[in-house]
């Protein structure tokens, strides 16, 4: 048995990837396309593993991935595979329509041509999981309840208009073609492996480097924070026992104002690597210029899954965010490299190739 990972050297991707090659011997086939935001070390456990086979294409080259899928033959295919930084879509949105629009498209039309051509047993059997977001509803109001499967679609910023429509577009495969689908639309993750552009490792690496700590705006933006690994544990869940055709929110019910983050993980640093001037952290924080169109708060209502698949969270976000915490301190070496592209010189030294 096979499954087809896509998007698996980014951070989501790879922890679920190093998650599923601990857990179980199927081999995963991973195809990435390696931007800035995926890193081959994040999978150098895995090297030498013939459960692992690394693909370097894209999502959006349906030769290379109708070729996958006719050598590979997967049972199931999980597209990780975006752009996904906020704050790059408002800078230069194409890139985010190429992938997330375009690229899920060829996707589909390549996995449902291979899924066609399956006998009714292996039909029956298959799956795609399409990994999407909570930011594809919108933004509420304080006192609004939670997100659940119902909510209108309202995305605000090009990525998250850019997922909603990869959404739909995966809806669509399964109303017109009977293709079966799943969706999970989950809140922010964090943990290892976090590229230190998005907020909680930008503050754990900039806090470190004696740089300011920017916070947008008033800092009383509401997100829910999920621990990345809990969100692996609820994708194995749907995939393993979800039904065709339908959506799951996935969340940990830990919804908090940003300037909260900052000062948790500030508070952790000053317990675990205090300043060398004894001063605390909280002083390198920064007010700066708000996001365009910043969506004032997200909270994710995850009872669906929770009653109908019986997935809960392991973590808190206590738990969570010192174990987060922890991995950084513990790996200044996967940072630096992050930091200064030097990643990139290693998978030349790999892979002899560059993205
Ligand atoms: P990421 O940016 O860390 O990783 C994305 C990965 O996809 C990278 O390895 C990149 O090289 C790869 N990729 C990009 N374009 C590609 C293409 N055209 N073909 C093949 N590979 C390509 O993102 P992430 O945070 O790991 O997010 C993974 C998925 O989960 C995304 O679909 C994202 O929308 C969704 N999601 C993320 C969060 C979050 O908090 N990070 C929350 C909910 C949902
Ligand atoms: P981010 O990690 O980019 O995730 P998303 O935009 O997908 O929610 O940002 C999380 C929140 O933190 C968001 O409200 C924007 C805010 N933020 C800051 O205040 N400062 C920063 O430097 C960053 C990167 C984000």
């Amino acid at each position: 048995m096979t499954l087809l990972v896509t998007g698996g050297a980014g951070f989501i991707g790879s922890n679920f990837v190093l998650e599923w090659a601990a857990q179980s011997d199927e081999t995963i086939i991973n195809l990435d396309k390696l931007t800035y935001a995926g890193n081959l070390e994040n999978l150098s456990s895995l090297q030498g593993q013939s459960k692992h086979v690394f693909i370097q294409g894209d999502i959006g080259d349906a030769a290379c991935v109708s070729a996958l899928l006719a050598q590979y033959r997967p049972r199931a295919v999980l597209n990780f595979a975006a752009e996904s930084h906020v704050d790059r879509s408002i800078h230069g949105p194409g890139e985010f329509i190429q992938t997330n629009i375009q690229g899920t498209f060829q996707l589909l039309e390549c996995v449902r041509a291979y899924w066609g051509a399956l006998d009714s047993d292996a039909q029956a059997a298959f799956r795609l999981l399409h990994v999407s977001t909570d930011e594809v509803y919108g933004s509420l109001g304080k006192t609004d309840p939670a997100f659940t499967e119902n909510h209108r679609y309202e995305p605000n910023s090009p990525y998250s208009a850019s997922k909603a429509a990869s959404d739909h577009l995966v809806r669509a495969y399964h109303h017109t073609y009977g293709l079966p689908v799943l969706t999970t639309n989950c809140s922010n993750n964090y943990g290892p492996y976090h590229f230190p552009e998005k907020l909680i490792p930008l503050m754990i690496v900039n806090a470190q480097a004696g740089k300011a700590l920017p916070v947008y705006g008033d800092g009383q933006q509401i997100r829910d924070w999920l621990y990345v690994l809990d969100h692996c544990s609820a994708i194995r869940r749907v995939l393993e026992a979800g039904r065709p055709g339908e959506t799951y929110n996935i969340g940990g019910w830990n919804e908090k104002p940003n300037l909260e983050i900052v000062h948790t993980v500030c508070s952790l640093l000053d317990e675990l690597k205090p300043r060398a001037d004894g001063k605390p952290y909280q002083e390198q924080i920064s007010y700066v210029t708000d996001r365009p169109g910043h969506d004032r708060r997200y909270a994710i209502d995850a009872s669906k899954i929770e009653r109908e698949l019986g997935w809960k969270p392991a973590e808190t976000f206590a738990s969570g965010i010192r174990k987060t915490v922890c991995w950084y301190l513990d790996h200044p070496q996967w940072v630096a490299n992050v930091q200064s592209g030097a990643y990139r010189d290693w998978l030349n030294q790999q892979y002899g190739s560059t993205p």
